[in-house]
């Protein structure tokens, strides 16, 4: 398939085009950063462009909505996409070398077999509600890694379980890849950018941003000296009083190694799932043990 140039970034459809580029820029000496995404780019993918830009000569962003991390009920068909506006806003940064948006056979070509499972951080959290969350981003993320080659790629701290297994990934296959976690970006009232907050109504919208405000109030009485469990049920009374429909989980987690926590010692994480209609949001906020 040869380089579609006819988007103002050119595009790479295979992974020889892909290898040919990014290769190309490796044996000149260049470092070359990926930024993963499925498309449907807002101001937090750019933010990770940003972040890749720092680390790198060479930009790249692949586009490519993953069919084997949904499950059959969940929003495959309906994810939105649209690559034209994708690549303009790419575009716009100046700096974004090469985009990969493979197609869905040359990502998994007929008889395709292989599934890679992170054990450990990949369980619970997210996996409950989503079982075959993790191992369809693990797949696909160790397929990226493999036909780009990167020197270093960005992950949103948005999606924090998904940065820890993907280190975890990295360092058990030892892939030669460094990976950066990039901040979350919110909204004006503090919501966590996220492709899905397409799908809210506007009474929804309005409730959406006091996730992050649970979270933080969460985080504040963890930090104090209140037990996680007691703070996670008083934040989860929180959530349902503001409005929405479900809490799938609100937790206080080891930083590091995802374990649950009874007492802060170490650095930990507040994580949530929340529903708000047919939308599931998540997000998550750290929590600092208070210096002595
Ligand atoms: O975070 C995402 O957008 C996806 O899970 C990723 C990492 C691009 C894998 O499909």
């Amino acid at each position: 398939m040869p380089l579609d140039t006819s988007f103002p970034i050119p595009v790479a459809r295979s992974v020889a085009d892909l290898r040919k580029i990014v290769f190309g820029w490796r044996r000149a000496g260049e470092r070359v950063a990926l930024v993963p995404t499925m498309g449907a780019l807002h101001a937090g993918h750019l933010s990770l462009s940003e972040a890749a830009r720092a680390q790198a000569n060479r930009v790249v962003v692949s586009i490519f909505v993953n069919p084997t991390q949904f499950a059959p009920n969940e929003d495959f068909e309906r994810y939105p996409r649209n690559l034209g506006s994708d690549i303009e806003k790419l575009a716009r940064q100046g700096f974004v070398g090469l985009v990969y948006a493979p197609t869905a056979a040359e990502m998994y070509p007929n008889g395709f077999s292989t599934a890679i499972r992170v054990a450990g951080v990949s369980e619970g959290l997210e996996s409950a509600a989503r079982p075959h969350f993790f191992g369809g981003v693990a797949t696909v993320v160790a397929k990226l890694f493999m036909q780009a080659q990167p020197d270093v790629a960005i992950f949103g701290e948005k999606d924090y379980q998904q940065l820890l297994v993907i280190r975890r990934l990295v360092r058990d296959l030892d892939i030669p890849v460094e990976i950066v976690a990039a901040p979350t970006l919110r909204e004006h009232d503090g919501l966590a950018m996220s492709s899905r907050n397409a799908y809210l109504t506007a009474p929804e919208r309005k409730i959406a941003g006091f996730l992050n405000t649970v979270l933080g109030e969460v985080a504040a009485a963890v930090a104090g000296g209140k037990s996680p469990s007691e703070a996670c049920n008083t934040g989860r009374a929180r959530l349902l009083k503001l409005g929405f429909a479900a809490v799938d989980y609100l937790e206080v987690r080891d930083a590091d190694s995802l374990d649950p926590i009874e007492m802060l010692n170490e650095p930990a994480r507040v994580l949530a799932a929340v529903r708000l209609g047919g939308t599931r949001l998540i997000d998550n906020a750290p929590v600092l043990p208070k210096a002595d």
